[in-house]
């Protein structure tokens, strides 16, 4: 499925943002590490054209900014913030998920090494939060800038609480469907909640609006991670941009395999566990997870997760005055989050 046509929208500026927001600097192999991951770069530091990423986080920021009747032009240093911190946060999981592939191209730590990567990541952050004082310049009033600080700050928090929980959910035997949503509400909710909220933010001065943006963010967050957990487990490599059954080789505690474990019974809750507690899984390993999943309906019940989430979303914006084609280009990018082709 092709992205939305609300993405063409933005592009050219964003991406002109963005650039403004990581001037050139020195060691020139931090900058370049940087530019490498968001696809700006090859490995040898030769340009590339267009981004690497879907824009997702800030296409949905301008939207709203535009949704509540602003100028989505207000919206880009936080557009450009959120694209920042959430590449910050991905050159950070790959390191901790000890993935070798992001986008189709080898990560960051694969090319120089978990040290100089971490320094890569770091400085995304911090360029991202940097970049949010620009509010200012864009006619946004102080209070109102530094209330923008403390809200994406506060979702980059809460997303790196989510990774911790992710991360301990590694070694512990069991996880509940309740703790494993709760995981995915911080480490992916949080920063898609941003989006929204930061979008409406600096449009209006009406804090119950802005909260239901923020919801129906976070909403759409959930579906998001549900999705990507289906295509961590069913996608192809072509699509995910990793290898297949990604989560399955890593023994990720995802949802597919939450479900199993919650739905299986004794001896074959006891084979799962005992897969998911060795080390890399053979192949043929990998063939007995899939087929206990399939067995179990996972992919279902993963489906339908993400769809009533996909529904509350919508149902949160439902009751406000929207602009026609600006509720189109949500239910669009609602649908496209529940697709995305295998
Ligand atoms: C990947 O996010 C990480 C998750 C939260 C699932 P995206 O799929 O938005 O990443 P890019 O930036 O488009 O590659
Ligand atoms: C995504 O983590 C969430 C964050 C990066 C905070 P995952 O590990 O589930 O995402 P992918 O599949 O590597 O993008
Ligand atoms: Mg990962
Ligand atoms: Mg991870």
């Amino acid at each position: 499925m092709a992205l939305p046509s609300l993405f063409a929208r933005y592009r050219s500026e964003l991406g002109e943002y963005l650039r403004s927001a990581l001037p050139e600097g020195s060691p020139a192999l931090l900058y370049r590490m940087m530019r490498y991951h968001l696809g700006w770069e090859d490995e040898q530091g030769r340009p590339l054209a267009g981004e690497a990423g879907k824009a997702l986080r800030p296409t949905l920021c301008l939207w709203a900014c535009q949704a509540v009747g602003g100028d989505w032009r207000t919206a880009l240093p936080a557009a450009a913030a959120l694209e920042l911190v959430h590449n910050f946060s991905l050159v950070h999981d790959d390191i901790q998920d000890g993935d070798r592939e992001r986008r189709h191209r080898p990560t960051a730590w694969s090319v120089w090494g978990e040290p100089q990567a971490i320094n890569a990541g770091d400085s995304l952050l911090i360029l991202g939060r940097l970049v949010t004082l620009r509010l200012g310049e864009r006619g946004v009033a102080p209070a109102r800038v530094i209330e923008a600080c403390r809200v994406l700050d506060r979702a980059c928090l809460t997303m790196i609480e989510g990774q911790c929980l992710d991360i301990s959910f590694e070694d512990q035997r069991e996880v509940s469907v309740e703790a494993y949503l709760d995981m995915i509400a911080r480490k992916t909710g949080a920063l898609l909640g941003a989006s929204l909220h930061l979008g409406a933010l600096v449009a209006v001065d009406d804090e119950p609006l802005v909260e239901r943006f923020a919801r129906c963010g976070q909403l759409l967050g959930l579906a998001f991670q549900i999705r990507d957990d289906i295509l961590g487990a069913w996608g192809a490599a072509d699509v995910t941009g990793k290898p297949v059954a990604a989560d399955i080789r890593r023994r990720k505690k995802s949802l597919p395999v939450v479900y199993a474990m919650a739905a299986a019974e004794a001896a074959e809750r006891e084979q799962l566990l005992r897969l998911y507690s060795q080390g890399a899984p053979s192949e043929e390993e990998v063939g007995i997870v899939l087929g206990l999943l399939d067995r179990h309906g996972a992919y279902d019940y993963c489906q339908q997760m993400a769809q009533e989430r996909v529904e509350q979303a919508l149902a949160e914006l439902a009751p406000i005055d929207m602009d026609p084609t600006a509720r189109r280009e949500l239910e669009e990018v609602a649908s496209f989050l529940l697709e995305r082709d295998f």
